[in-house]
């Protein structure tokens, strides 16, 4: 029996092969207009916590890539902010709804350029019990809940946990920018790969959604493959630890190069100029 997501989700995304078109192909950009801000690369780092997201932040800005950070209080996000580096907040779905309300203003007035809310960590993983999250209460919230939060920020909302057409809709009618596909290290137990939901749910949405993935993107490879099959962005969570423990903002920057480094490597195999010319049907599955 594997209920592992992020097992899974691994198994999938090594049955993805890349065909080459290498004939007639170019050196590629990697640029990206996101949330109105142009970026160098699509890879973001993963809504992180507990670990030194100044630095993590300055390595992003070294090289041009978007930020998103994860549960901490307002002034470690101002501290955040303060880099310089653009930057998502994602708030947790607190059952004190003001700790909400307050992040959001904190992250509105402070410059963040979006915020959003893991929804997947409201409920426990073996019950259907509200979460408490490192001595703080969480709450399942409700669509009237949500589209108060989404209207409070008045600036671009993501909803963190998304992972299904259902709930990419829902994102939509409640007036998202986006969603970050995520089962948040397994949460979900049993999940479908986020990659392996990406076609389908593109094809839904159209371009009216900004689709960021995350779990289990360990190389530019495999930030390749998402995006080929329909991933605006990705984000990168564990593979950023020790680097940044070990060398702070370096370990970042370089980390986050090397991978931009392969998804061009891959773009260029494939003949992509640039994000948008990524062919879907360069990918094979075993
Ligand atoms: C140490 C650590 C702290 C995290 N903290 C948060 C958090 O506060 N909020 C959140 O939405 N996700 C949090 N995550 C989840 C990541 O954003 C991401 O969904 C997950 O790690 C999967 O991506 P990965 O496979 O690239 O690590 C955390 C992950 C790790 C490893």
């Amino acid at each position: 029996m594997n209920e592992d997501s992020i097992k899974i989700a691994r198994k999938y995304m090594d049955s993805l092969l890349v065909e080459s078109r290498i004939i007639g192909a170019v050196h590629p950009a990697s640029k990206i207009t996101f949330c109105g801000y142009e970026f160098d690369t699509p890879i973001m780092t993963a809504a992180l916590s507990h670990i030194d997201l100044v630095s993590m932040a300055e390595g992003a800005k070294k090289l041009n890539a978007p930020v998103s950070i994860g549960m901490g209080d307002n002034d470690e996000l101002k501290k955040v902010l303060a880099t310089g580096a653009h930057v998502m907040k994602i708030i947790k779905p607190y059952k004190d709804r003001d700790e909400i309300f307050s992040r959001i203003e904190c992250a509105r007035e402070n410059g963040a350029m979006a915020v959003g809310m893991d929804v997947e960590h409201s409920v426990n993983v073996d019950d259907d019990e509200d979460s408490i999250v490192v001595g703080k209460e969480m709450k399942l919230p409700t669509v009237e809940e949500l589209r108060e939060y989404v209207e409070t920020a008045k600036i671009p909302f993501f909803i963190k946990g998304a992972l299904s057409v259902h709930d990419a809709v829902k994102a939509l009618e409640l007036g998202c920018k986006g969603i970050i596909l995520s089962h948040h290290n397994g949460l979900m137990r049993c999940a479908v790969p986020p990659v392996m939901l990406l076609p389908e749910i593109r094809d839904e949405v159209g371009d009216d959604l900004t689709l960021i993935v995350d779990g289990g993107i360990e190389s530019g490879f495999d930030a390749f493959k998402a995006i080929a099959l329909g991933a605006d962005l990705v984000s990168i969570g564990k593979p950023l630890m020790d680097p940044i423990k070990e060398e702070g903002a370096e370990g970042a920057y370089s980390l986050l190069k090397k991978m931009t480094g392969q998804l061009r490597a891959m773009m260029c195999r494939t003949g992509a100029k640039d994000l948008e010319s990524i062919d879907p049907s360069v990918i094979w599955m075993e």
